[in-house]
């Protein structure tokens, strides 16, 4: 296991975003098999599908400045957005707790996250997320939100009970189909939440107001 030094966190951060420019093949290879059948993660099994660097840095500057010490996140693929969110707990003295439905994508993010030095800091959960997460008892301060989009709301419904009233979630990709129902009945629940959109209109934060 590889120690903690800034410069390893950022080079590992530049390096991935760097070979996720080429994601644009590697989606339209998952696009033409979904052609004749609804799509499904493993269509994306080589992609990243990542957080831009600005999110990412905006993620990792809303945990440390809240302070949040207990991270939740859906959706690890190769492991760049937890490398941020990483990077903010070891700031803040939490810990991350993210979930990779495909055992080849969550090696590899083990990998990334181990060469960034942050390992300790990270459980990767492998497995549908609705299963690896069911049970889950621990209070959450922040939720990221990036796994399969049909997936976000029973997802947050399960994990609500976990909330409190310092909760923050971010929603990345508001503008994709699927999202639209975790979207209604967050913006629905006005007496709880508190939401805006970010990060040009592309995700949304939503803040627990009770
Ligand atoms: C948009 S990518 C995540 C990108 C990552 N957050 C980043 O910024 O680097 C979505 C990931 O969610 C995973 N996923 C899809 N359905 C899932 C599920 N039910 N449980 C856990 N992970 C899932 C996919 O395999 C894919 O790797």
């Amino acid at each position: 296991m590889n120690k903690y030094k800034k410069d390893s966190v950022e080079k590992v951060l530049r390096n991935l975003h760097a070979d996720a420019k080429k994601d644009y093949m590697r989606i339209g290879k998952g696009v033409v098999k979904s052609i004749f059948r609804p799509m499904q993660p493993s269509d994306f099994e080589h992609a990243y599908l990542p957080i831009s660097q600005e999110q990412g840095e905006a993620i990792r500057q809303l945990v440390v400045e809240n302070d949040c010490k207990n991270v939740v996140e859906f959706g690890t693929s190769f492991g760049i957005s937890t490398i941020y969110l990483a990077d903010a707990v070891r700031q803040t003295q939490g810990k991350v707790i993210t979930t990779e439905l495909l055992e080849s994508k969550a090696k590899r993010a083990i990998q990334n996250i181990s060469e960034a030095g942050l390992s300790d800091l990270v459980e990767v959960k492998i497995g549908d997320a609705m299963e690896t997460l069911k049970g889950f008892s621990e209070p959450i301060d922040f939720l990221f939100l990036d796994g399969w989009k049909d997936l976000y709301l029973p997802l947050f419904q399960m994990l609500e009970p976990q909330f409190h009233a310092s909760t923050m979630i971010y929603a990345d990709n508001m503008d994709m189909a699927g999202t639209q129902y975790y979207g209604n009945y967050v913006l629905g629940k006005k007496q709880t939440y508190a939401s805006h959109m970010v990060d040009g209109g592309k995700a949304m934060l939503t803040a627990c107001a009770a």
